[in-house]
């Protein structure tokens, strides 16, 4: 961990020393760039380190659907279920991807290229169906966009 300790520090010789609290999402995130997916013993790590109650730092972990708790795929397909996306036809390309990709949400292929998960609203409202894979974002979606994104990342 002093790797991680060392970023850490660094990057909380950015902030001011009385905005500890204000660390713990990026930390999460800096951690989970190191680590792939985060634990509850990540968590404490962190309200450890920062000097923070260990519940803060739970939250945010269980809160944020980018922060991942278990290993995922090389690509991580987020698609959202919100009602929006879901009047535009969400659930249909929601079972076209798991048709697509033979697992369920929740699931990683058994090659470890894609994770399946579904996301409440991810601000893309009038453009839906959205979806995003890692950190781009994939809009207006039907089963020729999705069959032409996941070409493009085999
Ligand atoms: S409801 Fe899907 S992006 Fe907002």
């Amino acid at each position: 961990m002093s790797c991680l300790t060392d970023k850490f520090d660094r990057l909380r010789a950015t902030y001011p020393p009385e905005m500890n609290s204000s660390l713990v999402l990026p930390l999460l995130h800096l951690m989970l760039r190191e680590k792939g997916h985060l634990t509850e013993s990540d968590a404490i790590f962190i309200a450890d380190y920062l000097g923070v109650p260990a519940m803060q730092v739970k939250e945010a972990l269980t809160w944020y659907t980018m922060l991942h708790r278990k290993p995922v795929g090389k690509h991580v397909i987020k698609v959202c279920r919100n009602i929006a996306c879901s009047l535009m036809g969400a659930e249909r390309i929601i079972d076209y991807l798991k048709q697509k990709l033979g697992i369920e949400a929740g699931e990683t292929t058994p090659d470890g290229r894609f994770t399946l998960l579904l996301v409440e609203c991810l601000a893309s409202c009038g453009t839906a169906p959205a979806m995003q894979v890692s950190d781009t974002y994939h809009e207006n979606l039907d089963e020729a966009r999705i069959d032409h994104i996941l070409k493009e990342l085999s």
